[in-house]
């Protein structure tokens, strides 16, 4: 099934199916896609957890208006944005020249551009909103790729970010910014008539 054929399938689903499990194989599908998603200057600045655990789930749904699609999901996916930019640039470029000082100096360059960009983030204090919008990317991969496996899925920023990350335990360094519980739609699901605004509404052409 391709993507552009379930756009109108696919829907912001509020419960899920607690007896179907998304199959391993088709969560690391999802995962791929995120991990291929592109990011600003390739510095992907953020790290996606997947929870099973019912009683995190459980836990972090209680700091999420209570919102039924995270108890009640497969899997959840959180997504969190980097702070430590420094650090992510440098596992960036260690990963990327392979640990070769050699190779690593043919990409001074870039990296000299990457040290700007992050100079100009940390001295503006939004390096956090920067991080966020390439999570923001991936969390797009993941909702195309669920889609495209037919399964359901919400992305979801409803949620307080701070006690999120308490109860996942993640690092100061980290803040979780959006979430995307997957699975699959519960029988009692009557998803509301897709609404959105027409194509004149949102594209204008420019010749
Ligand atoms: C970034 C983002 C955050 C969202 N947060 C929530 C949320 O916390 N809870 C929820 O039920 N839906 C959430 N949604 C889903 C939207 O409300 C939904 O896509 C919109 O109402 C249109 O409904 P539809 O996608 O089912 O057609 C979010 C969507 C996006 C893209």
């Amino acid at each position: 099934m391709s993507f552009l054929s379930q756009l109108g399938w696919l829907y912001a689903t509020k419960a899920f199916d607690t007896t179907q499990k998304v199959s391993d194989a088709d969560l690391g599908q999802i995962l791929e896609a995120m991990r291929l998603a592109p990011a600003s200057v390739g510095l992907q600045a953020y790290h996606i957890y997947v929870v099973t655990n019912q009683e995190l789930k459980d836990k972090v749904q209680a700091v999420s208006w209570n919102q039924a699609q995270i108890g009640s999901s497969s899997h959840l996916l959180v997504l969190a944005a980097r702070t430590d930019l420094i650090d992510a640039k440098e596992e960036h470029f260690t990963a990327l020249s392979g640990g070769d000082a050699a190779i690593r100096e043919q990409l001074a360059g870039y990296e000299g551009m990457v040290n700007g960009l992050i100079g100009g983030l940390e001295a503006s204090n939004s390096g956090l909103a920067w991080s966020a919008k390439q999570a923001y990317i991936a969390l797009g991969f993941g909702l195309a790729a669920a889609a495209e496996l037919q399964i359901d899925s919400c992305a979801m920023e409803g949620f307080d970010g701070g006690a999120v990350g308490e109860i996942l335990g993640l690092p100061a360094s980290q803040t979780a910014v959006v979430m995307l519980p997957i699975g699959y739609r519960a029988a009692t699901e009557t998803p509301r008539p897709k609404f959105r605004l027409p194509q004149s509404s949102l594209v204008t052409e420019v010749r």
